[in-house]
């Protein structure tokens, strides 16, 4: 099938070339020409673990395109995806404008009937809205004989996994009224749907409002357990233990359950955002919804508030080495990353940080500039020398098993804060070190 892609971030990039790879012939328009002619040499902007060897086969093959020219993407497509982003406005909803931008850019190069697939995370009604819009710009062209839908098909890939999730997706969600919309999502899809049927069909107003219940229950989930894990440092509890015995249950389960420094990115914290502003605009106080975001915001401070208590508020002239900067593994995304709240309220002390993570230095660099109070060192070992103490901000594999002697010789003093649990309370303090977790 001939498929068109606006947007070619993480998700309209890694949905484009998982769709290329399957055979269909796929053209990605952008407005970043940067982007696209990188994308056009080969280079990803993005690290997505698996990413970089399908972009570039599919791109070879000729059945994977990029392009800045939206005229050109519109008349490739049998369907079109939008897929950009919306990024929430100043009072939180999430801003439609890039989405909208792409409708009046479908319509006013459409020349056939066309199935417009809306993948971005958007607030419920916004399909009428993209309707709407294209209608108006038929209109005034005086094409009002094209015919067209707008159907819901909500993107739940994970940054770090992004390949995997759309290779296997769970569901696929299908929001349309429309028998012919329909079945064309399923021959898109049915490369994807064979071991069993993962397209759920509905309306698409439950399509819309799934995505934001899938997010808005996931960031439920973390802080819920980031509570338990405040209440159980309080009450002399290891919220290890109890995450082992809540988790066995299967109506629970272990997934999501880890307790830590808050959730980030560029998903949970808007859509948990843009669903309370939905609910605000009908007159519904969505209680859970703000206890969840405000226990997010709380729990991102922790690691610091454990800091400035250990050093009882002297943080001035201090050098701090960070592991981890992306919000979480396998990912360079830094969008709300915690190591960001962190860092700033350790220079706002007057403290110094010297930080590392696998993927996330050139994002560091591209966000923080040059400043003399950050050094971004080339490996975790170089953050150590001349450092106060280590703080561990992100679960990179790559930090499961460090050199807890190599450790002890380049730090100032044997001390550990950590937002992640990587480590066993009683065995750090048998090699010595002064350790603070989380909920333990
Ligand atoms: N990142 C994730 O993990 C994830 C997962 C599921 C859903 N989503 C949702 O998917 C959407 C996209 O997210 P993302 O992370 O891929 O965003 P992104 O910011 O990484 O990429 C968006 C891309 O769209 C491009 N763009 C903007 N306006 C355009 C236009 N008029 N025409 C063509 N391209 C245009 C931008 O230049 C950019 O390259 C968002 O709604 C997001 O909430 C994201």
């Amino acid at each position: 099938m001939n498929v068109t892609v606006f947007g070619t971030g993480y998700v309209g990039l890694v949905q484009g070339a998982v769709l290329a790879d399957v055979g269909h012939q796929v053209v990605c328009v952008d407005v970043d020409a940067a982007k696209v002619e990188r994308l056009s040499k080969g280079e990803i902007p993005i690290y997505e673990p698996g990413l970089e060897p399908l972009v570039k086969e599919n791109h070879a093959a000729g059945r994977l395109r990029f392009t800045t020219d939206a005229a050109e993407g519109v008349k490739h497509g049998q369907v079109q995806f939008i897929a950009v982003g919306t990024p929430p406005d100043e009072d939180g909803s999430a801003d439609l404008k890039y989405v909208l931008a792409v409708a009046e850019t479908i319509a006013q190069h459409m020349e056939r009937d066309q199935v417009i697939i809306n993948k971005s995370t958007v607030p419920v009604g916004t399909a009428d809205k993209v309707r709407d819009k294209v209608d108006h710009v038929l209109e005034a062209r005086g094409r009002k004989d094209l015919r067209f839908d707008v159907v819901s098909n909500p993107e739940f890939l994970k940054e770090g996994s992004a390949v995997g999730d759309c290779q296997r997706p769970d569901r696929i969600i299908i929001g349309t009224a429309s028998r012919v919309s329909e079945d064309m999502l399923r021959e898109l899809y049915a490369p994807f749907s064979r071991q069993q049927d993962k397209m759920i069909v509905m309306d698409v107003r439950s399509a819309e409002l799934t995505k934001y219940a899938a997010n808005c229950m996931l960031a439920t989930k973390i802080s819920f357990m980031n509570e338990m894990a405040n209440l159980a440092e309080r009450l002399g509890a290891d919220i290890e233990k109890v995450r082992q015995g809540i988790g066995s249950d299967p109506r629970i389960g272990y997934h999501f359950i880890y307790p830590g420094v808050g959730y980030g990115g560029s998903c949970f914290p808007k859509d948990v955002q843009a669903l309370i502003r939905t609910a605000g605009d009908i007159d519904f106080d969505a209680k859970v919804l703000k206890a969840v975001e405000a226990r997010n915001e709380e729990q991102k401070t922790t690691l610091f508030q454990k800091i400035d208590k250990h050093y009882q508020g002297n943080l001035a002239g201090k050098t701090f080495a960070i592991w981890g900067l992306a919000f979480k593994p396998n990912t360079d995304d830094m969008r709300e990353a915690p190591s960001r709240v962190l860092m700033e309220a350790l220079w706002e002390a007057g403290a110094k940080v010297q930080a590392f993570d696998p993927e996330a230095m050139e994002e560091a660099q591209r966000i923080y500039g040059n400043r003399d109070d950050l050094s971004l060192c080339g490996t975790k070992e170089a953050t150590l020398r001349g450092a106060d103490a280590l703080v561990i901000v992100t679960e990179w594999q790559s930090f499961r098993a460090p050199d807890f002697e190599q450790m002890k010789q380049q730090l100032a003093e044997p001390l550990i804060f950590d937002g992640r649990n990587m480590f066993e309370p009683k065995r750090m303090a048998v090699k010595g070190f002064t350790y603070y977790s989380v909920g333990r």
